[in-house]
């Protein structure tokens, strides 16, 4: 009985380090509505060839290319603006919203 007592105070504590750690789909949706809507579109499913389509995307790679322009691995003048200012939380957040959403033009 103890020792599961002392199991569930682990889980319980181990809680807050792993919801910070993934990210958090309604935060980044409203970071999305505000900064990245304008060019991807509100779900990620760009109205223009000119902006790739997020919607539906791996989220892995979602985080790779967005760290990929802050850290100038990946130059854009464009994107490189958007993602300098953005942390590793907000990186996660974006990523695993556009990924949950249906990509309309990705055939899967
Ligand atoms: C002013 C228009 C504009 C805004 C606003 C914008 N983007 Fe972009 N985004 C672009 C363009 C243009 C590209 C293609 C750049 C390139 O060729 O590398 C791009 C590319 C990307 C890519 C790479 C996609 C791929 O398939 O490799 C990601 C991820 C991305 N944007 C995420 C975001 C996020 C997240 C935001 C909001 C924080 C955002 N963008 C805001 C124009 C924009």
């Amino acid at each position: 009985m103890r020792v599961l007592k002392s199991a569930t105070m682990l889980v319980l504590a181990c809680l807050p380090a792993v919801s910070l750690a993934a990210g958090d789909p309604a935060a980044g949706q409203q970071k999305a509505t505000q900064v990245c809507a304008a060019c991807h579109g509100p779900d990620g499913n760009s109205p223009s060839n000119q902006f790739p389509i997020l919607a539906g995307q791996y989220e892995d790679y979602l985080v790779y290319a967005l760290q990929s322009y802050r850290n100038g691995q990946r130059k854009n003048p464009v994107m490189t603006g958007m993602a300098q200012p953005l942390t590793d939380q907000e990186v996660k957040d974006l990523a695993a919203f556009f990924a949950s959403q249906k990509g309309l033009r990705i055939a899967r």
